[in-house]
């Protein structure tokens, strides 16, 4: 359908959860140097808002891109109650190797939801902090292919 894919569908979601920004491949001093307190050995919190953004085609009978009754759900599962008061570092499996900066959790979650089986995922938004919000759209080759 011509336009179908100018159509999109945002939803927001909250959670908190506390992190440490450190990489094993950097010494103390360029951890503290590259993440200021971030680097900060006993973490910190955040609340974090994430915006979920789904795209066309609208089902001519529902006039809907997708449920909410049917995304909220997945994503309650695959993110919410995932990370909700959790230590990304400790907690998360994605981030044992990898530095949880707000950019990484954009590209975990997108790729948590990129399976929402109703409707494609276009882009996932996390804010950190009233100053700072990351996006993802996924590499290229990454978004799940519409089935014909
Ligand atoms: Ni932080």
């Amino acid at each position: 359908m011509s336009g179908a894919r100018k159509l999109s569908l945002t939803r927001r979601y909250h959670f908190a959860a506390s992190h440490r920004l450190h990489s094993a491949r950097f010494s103390e001093e360029e951890n503290l140097r590259l993440y200021g307190k971030c680097a900060n050995p006993h973490g910190h919190g955040h609340n974090y808002a994430v915006e979920v953004t789904l795209a066309g085609p609208v089902d001519p009978a529902t006039g809907m891109i997708a449920n909410l009754g049917d995304l909220d759900p997945f994503v309650d599962r695959e993110v919410v109650q995932a990370f909700d008061h959790k230590n990304l570092n400790e907690e998360i499996a994605e981030f044992r190797d990898c530095v949880p900066t707000t950019e990484n959790l954009c590209r975990v979650i997108y790729r948590r939801l990129r399976g929402f089986p109703a409707a494609r995922l276009e882009r996932v938004r996390v804010e950190e902090t009233s100053k700072n919000s990351f996006e993802f759209a996924g590499e290229s080759g990454e978004a799940r292919q519409d089935t014909p």
